[in-house]
């Protein structure tokens, strides 16, 4: 089903999470594809904040692999424990990276992203995706995007 999706962007993020998140509820709400949902998911998120890339990276075997994604083309794989993503996997807690280029390891799919957060998705106590946001700003996320973001995580796993 289509859904219009609308929010106001021009409110303090606080607000523009709490729209989104009942907007994203109903946007997945009566669709059992879940690619298609995790699809508007990732799309939604893109809309509300105009972050430089929002995607999904779906652990496969020993690596995270690219699912659906807004922005610049990425990197396909990442091994468990590499980069930023590899480690929130690893260490299965958010991970917020003010400045990625003091992150060791980082992985620079592009070179205008400057900060980062990645997101574990859960199952059963094992992480089976990652939501990965980079912003083209420095220390563009905060406790705010974590406690959100977080959140929003539930609806990506009930899809995943
Ligand atoms: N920067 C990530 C790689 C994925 S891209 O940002 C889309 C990392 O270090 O894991």
């Amino acid at each position: 089903m289509a859904h219009d999706f609308l929010v106001n962007t021009a409110q303090p993020k606080k607000l523009i999470y709490d729209e989104l998140l009942v907007q994203a509820a109903a946007l997945v709400e009566g669709e059992n594809d879940k690619l298609a949902n995790c699809c508007n998911l990732v799309a939604a998120l893109k809309q509300a904040f105009d972050f430089w890339w929002v995607g999904i990276y779906y652990v496969k075997g020993h690596e995270l692999v690219l699912g659906p994604f807004q922005g610049p083309v990425a990197c396909t794989r990442i091994s468990h424990g590499k980069g930023v993503c590899g480690t929130a996997w690893q260490r299965k807690e958010v991970i917020v990276v003010d400045d990625v280029d003091t992150f060791p390891g980082h992985i620079a799919c592009s070179s205008l992203s400057k900060s980062e957060i990645v997101v574990p998705l859960f199952r059963d106590g094992e992480v089976i995706a990652v939501l990965d946001i980079d912003s083209n700003k420095y220390a563009d996320f905060d406790n705010t995007d974590v406690f959100y973001l977080s959140k929003l995580a539930s609806l990506f796993e009930k899809n995943t």
